[in-house]
């Protein structure tokens, strides 16, 4: 039985993750092309701390808005879709907790063609750890970078979920990787990596014959990452964590060095098959995802906090319902 109501998180205006709280909310009435969702566990993501802390106040933003970029959970209603009742699923993007109400709830209404099967023996925690690391990171390495065995991989700033997923792919492809941390200690946290470099802000020089670069610190690092690299190589900005959002002073004349090529992926468009594949390869190569610290939902502002603390090694989920 669907209930009437359910528990969720509900922003309409800026709020800190100490305010954050669940509320009563009406549980979604299905409509054609959209299916709901049992939602039983979530990743949180650094998109959703800028939404929750800034974001909220643009335009584009539906208020209030149940935020939550992914999630992983059951078919609850599949409405005029194929799915069954209890299949198990995942989501990601496309507008969700953004455009239209996200993951933070029990139950999620979402469009058909943004929710995809899985096949995995992965736990929640596990699956809902997957879907928007993964897909990034998938897409970085392969849609954007073209990863071959041989290649050497840079990953700058690869101490958080996605450069976590990014070494475990590569080093399956069989690639070299080396992986960057900003802070000297957290070197061993980087021991999958071929090797593992405190980043300075300055890697040029340091780093050799790197042919593929994931810049996950962003426009902060990389006209310097740029310039790390080897002629024919390829970089793809994907994160962001340097906080610097735009390249403020960027010439595309001198600031690509001549014969490297520069890429940068977003995750906006999951496809059922890139998220099969993904599932295969965890299960093939018996991986799971990095988790750094699980919530229940009922600790979501200590879930929050986390988020903003950016302390946490590894991917951060809350768990809805058992
Ligand atoms: N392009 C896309 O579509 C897309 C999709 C998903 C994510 N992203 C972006 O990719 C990045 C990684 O995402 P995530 O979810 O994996 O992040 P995350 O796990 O939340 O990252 C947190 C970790 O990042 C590290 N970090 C923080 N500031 C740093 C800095 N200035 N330099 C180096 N490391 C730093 C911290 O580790 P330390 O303890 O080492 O400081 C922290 O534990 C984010 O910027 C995110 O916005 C982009």
């Amino acid at each position: 039985m669907i209930p009437e109501t359910m528990k969720a998180v509900v922003l309409t205006v800026p709020t800190n993750a100490q305010n954050v709280q669940l509320t009563e909310y009406p549980v979604p009435r299905v409509r054609p092309g959209w299916v709901l969702v049992k939602v039983k566990a979530f990743g949180m993501n650094h998109s959703e701390k800028i939404l929750r802390l800034s974001e909220i106040n643009a335009d584009d933003i539906e208020k209030p808005i149940i935020p939550g970029i992914e999630c992983a959970g059951e078919i609850a209603d599949e409405s005029d879709s194929s799915f069954q009742k209890g299949q198990k699923v995942v989501a990601l993007m496309g507008g969700m907790g953004r455009s239209f109400h996200g993951s933070y709830a029990q139950y999620a209404l979402l469009p058909t063609h943004h929710v995809f099967s899985v096949s995995t023996d992965l736990n929640w925690q596990e699956i809902a750890a997957v879907p928007e690391t993964y897909f990034t990171a998938w897409g970085s390495l392969f849609e954007c970078l073209n990863l071959q065995p041989e290649d050497t991989l840079l990953i700058r700033g690869a101490t958080c979920a996605l450069g976590y997923a990014a070494i475990q792919i590569a080093k399956a492809w069989g690639c070299k990787v080396i992986a960057t941390t900003h802070r000297e200690r957290k070197l061993p946290l980087l021991k999958e990596a071929d090797r593992a470099i405190v980043d300075t802000g300055i890697l040029a020089g340091k780093v050799k014959g790197a042919t593929k670069a994931l810049e996950l610190v962003g426009a902060k690092t990389l006209y310097d990452t740029l310039n790390c690299m080897e002629k024919g190589a390829i970089v793809c900005n994907t994160g962001v964590l340097g906080g610097v959002y735009r390249w403020n002073g960027f010439d595309p004349i001198k600031s690509i060095p001549n014969g490297v090529y520069l890429t940068g992926f977003y995750s906006n468009w999951p496809t059922q098959e890139r998220i099969d594949e993904i599932f295969n390869f965890l299960t093939v190569h018996k991986k799971k995802p990095c988790l750094g610290k699980c919530f229940d939902f009922s600790c979501i502002d200590k879930a929050c906090e986390a988020l903003d603390s950016g302390m946490i090694n590894g991917k951060i989920v809350v768990t809805v319902s058992k």
